[in-house]
């Protein structure tokens, strides 16, 4: 090991020989993230530098540094590389942004997503789940994966268009969207695919990729036009509210480009994080019996027959912490990174501009050092004064600071609503014996598919 020399903190390094080992490294850091910075974290501590393939990257493991980077440092940091491959999809959207337009948008969206919207929404999260288990047959069993990303997929299409688009536009959007999205994915595991998207290289998956773009954009901007033409009036959700907002300094509303923008990722960055925390919360009450039983029997006293509403988020604690522990133990975004835009010092630790600094959320929450026992899912442990003494960016799943998940709140209370409408009608029985691994691709995905027998309470 060799400290870099500096007058602040050394910041221990990982040598490589430039080009032998380079490679080699770049590929493992690729394809296994995970146990790659795991093995870099045990050997060299919670901030340590890999630096290869040209790129110096800065392994970020301590809560203290990662607030800092998150919070009071982020005005120094932007996105990565990486997200000029997203915008080739999401264009320009929140989660792509850069500040300064970034920080506006933002301030503009927010009342989208302010606890009282979101309580409006409930009701057409418990709707979806109720429509999906229609089509359940009492004994049969279920491809929990499947159900919750059409689960998951209504509520954010219900939540941006109402119930007001004809059927079959939504249809389209339901299909469009996901083939474009899985051409997108497939494409950002492989970093020759990224380096193709961003130079637009015509290689297959490239014009894959633009053609699926093209049909989701014609089937959105069909629906902006037909909002404009109506001037939005009287039409339900989220989207008439974005086409309604104003900047507050400049008095401009959006251009029908930064709302195509916008709605596409809501879409993107909304359904399939909420689809990988409910079935990886849907495992975790599969494996352990007695969980299992007091979770059921929460929904059984305070949702009975009916159906949850906006108020039993308040009332159904277990049911919380399940969801709570299953974010922490499988965090659908498990991993995040920023580029430093100048020379920048955290905590005596110096950066240099350029640097990409990289958290793998997955490994914090797995760390014994803020949660005992951390690989076991144990919900009782969020109740505990004990987890109220851990660090604020020991547990982060939805990230922190300006770039905080915007729909945090609205994941929570589809997490609840959504675990609280099944339970009340089915119980859902997980084969004896039956366990997956975590596959992390741009999501925490499973290696295997979750099948689980549904019994009618
Ligand atoms: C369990 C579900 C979810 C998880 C775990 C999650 C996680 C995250 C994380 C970690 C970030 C920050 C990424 C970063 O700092 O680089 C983020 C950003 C974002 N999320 Fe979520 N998210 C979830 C659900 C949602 C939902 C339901 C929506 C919208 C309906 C949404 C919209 C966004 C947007 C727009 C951003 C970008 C915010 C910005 O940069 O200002 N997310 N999410």
């Amino acid at each position: 090991m060799q400290y870099k020399c500096n007058a602040l903190k050394p910041i221990p390094k990982r040598l490589l020989i430039p080009i032998i080992t380079d490679l080699r490294e770049y590929r493992q850091a690729a394809n296994d993230t995970i146990s790659y910075s795991r093995d870099i974290v045990n050997k060299y501590g919670d901030v340590c530098e890999a630096s290869f393939t040209g790129i110096k990257n800065y392994f970020i493991h301590d809560p203290e540094v990662i607030k800092e980077i998150l919070t009071t440092q982020s005005p120094k940091f932007k996105r990565t590389k990486l997200f000029r491959a997203f915008r080739k999809f999401l264009g320009n959207g929140l989660f792509t942004a850069d500040d300064p337009y970034h920080k506006q948008q933002r301030r503009m969206i927010k009342p989208a997503f302010l606890p009282q919207r979101v309580e409006g929404y409930a009701e057409a999260m418990v709707q979806c789940a109720t429509e999906e288990m229609s089509t359940w047959k009492d004994g049969e069993t279920i491809n929990i994966n499947q159900a919750m990303t059409n689960i998951t997929l209504n509520v954010i299409t219900r939540t941006l268009f109402g119930s007001s688009l004809p059927a079959d536009t939504i249809e389209a959007v339901r299909d469009r969207l996901p083939a474009a999205f899985n051409v997108m994915s497939r494409i950002v595991e492989n970093p020759f695919y990224v380096y193709c998207l961003e130079k637009e290289i015509g290689i297959p998956i490239v014009k894959e990729f633009f053609k699926a773009r093209a049909a989701f954009d014609e089937i959105i901007h069909g629906i902006i036009a037909s909002y404009r033409k109506d001037n939005g009036n009287e039409k339900p959700g989220l989207l008439a509210l974005l086409m309604s907002l104003k900047d507050e300094d400049t008095g401009m509303g959006m251009t029908d480009e930064e709302i195509r923008d916008e709605v596409i990722t809501f879409f993107i960055a909304g359904h399939e994080t909420t689809t990988l925390a409910l079935s990886w919360s849907w495992y975790l009450i599969g494996g352990h019996q007695q969980v299992a039983n007091a979770f059921y029997e929460e929904v059984k006293n305070v949702i009975g027959d009916r159906l949850p509403t906006a108020k039993d988020y308040q009332v159904l604690p277990l049911t919380k912490n399940i969801f709570k522990e299953a974010l922490r133990l499988y965090p659908p975004a498990w991993t995040f990174a920023r580029e430093a835009m100048e020379d920048i010092v955290i905590r005596d630790y110096h950066f240099p501009k350029g640097a990409i600094l990289w958290t793998v959320t997955y490994l914090v929450h797995h760390n014994e050092k803020y949660f005992e026992n951390a690989e076991e899912f144990i919900p009782s442990r969020w109740d505990t004064e004990q987890i109220k003494a851990i660090p604020k960016y020991a547990y982060f799943p939805f990230g922190g600071g300006n770039r905080m998940c915007i729909g945090e709140g609205f994941a929570w209370m589809e997490g609840v609503l959504v675990l609280a409408a099944i339970a009340s009608k089915f119980r859902l029985h997980m084969p004896v014996g039956f366990t997956t691994a975590i596959n992390p691709v741009f999501t925490l995905k499973m290696t295997d598919d979750l099948l689980m027998k549904v019994e009618r309470i």
